[in-house]
């Protein structure tokens, strides 16, 4: 049987559930993918195949779809480790770096997936790429709305050599898409690898105005592809 993206989506996403137990602190993920992870968590606690689960989201939009399925919520204040996150992502390199933010929500992904015992990340085959920007997507970058022409232009500069374009993500009407946290995407498209990825994350970080950048660099602990032929479980 040909199963569509979203099926293979929503093949991972299961997967995933089911390093779920009872009791534990969650990190809920944020996109396409992620969502059927959480109405599976969801479906399991209604069922009462699972209890005591306390979820964290990645983004209002998550916290909106958790807080509809009755799934209890904290905040990364109250519960700073969380035993398991399940979250998507955009691309996949060899090594399990990921890039993330393409749905915009890369900082609380960040904090929440950065104080996990377990990242278990859940993709479709389409997502795993030769090098992080392999995909020719972009790189999506947070930054702070005042002046985020100057923090753009910087942020161009900092890959010119690999024919990097910045630019401003907007929303659907045409005005500058407005993260959870109140700031601003640039997009970076670069058009080859970019070398070592942890010395690009730091230059990146090192301009004022980013707040922070898209790549989860040796964060994910399994990453669940779900293809055509089926599942296939990589471990850090
Ligand atoms: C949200 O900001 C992103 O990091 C998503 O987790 C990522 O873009 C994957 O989204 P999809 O599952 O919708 O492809």
């Amino acid at each position: 049987v040909f199963l569509t993206q979203d099926e293979l989506k929503k093949v991972a996403a299961y997967k995933a559930v089911e390093f779920v137990e009872s009791g534990m602190v969650l990190g809920l993920g944020t996109g396409s993918t992620a969502k059927h992870a959480v109405d599976r968590i969801g479906e399991l606690l209604c069922q009462g195949k699972l209890n005591n689960i306390i979820g964290i989201p990645t983004s209002k939009k998550t916290q909106e779809q958790a807080i509809s399925l009755g799934i209890p919520l904290s905040d990364l204040d109250t519960h700073p480790t969380i035993d398991l996150a399940i979250d998507g992502a955009d691309e996949v390199d060899p090594q399990l770096n990921l890039v993330k933010g393409r749905g915009g929500s890369l900082l609380r992904e960040k904090m929440v997936e950065g104080a996990c015992k377990k990242f278990v990340c859940i993709v479709d085959e389409s997502k795993l790429v030769k090098y992080l920007g392999g995909s020719g997507l972009a790189l999506p970058i947070e930054v702070v709305p005042f002046c985020w022409k100057f923090t753009a232009d910087k942020l161009g500069n900092l890959f010119r050599d690999s024919g990097c374009v910045a630019r401003l993500r907007n929303d659907c009407k045409g005005d500058p898409f407005v993260t959870d946290n109140g700031n601003y995407i640039v997009d970076l498209f670069l058009k080859k690898d970019i070398g070592d990825l942890q010395v690009a994350g730091d230059a990146i970080l090192r301009i004022a105005g980013v707040v922070e950048h898209g790549m989860f660099l040796d964060m994910a602990t399994t990453v669940i592809v779900a293809g055509e032929l089926g599942i296939t479980i990589k471990n850090k």
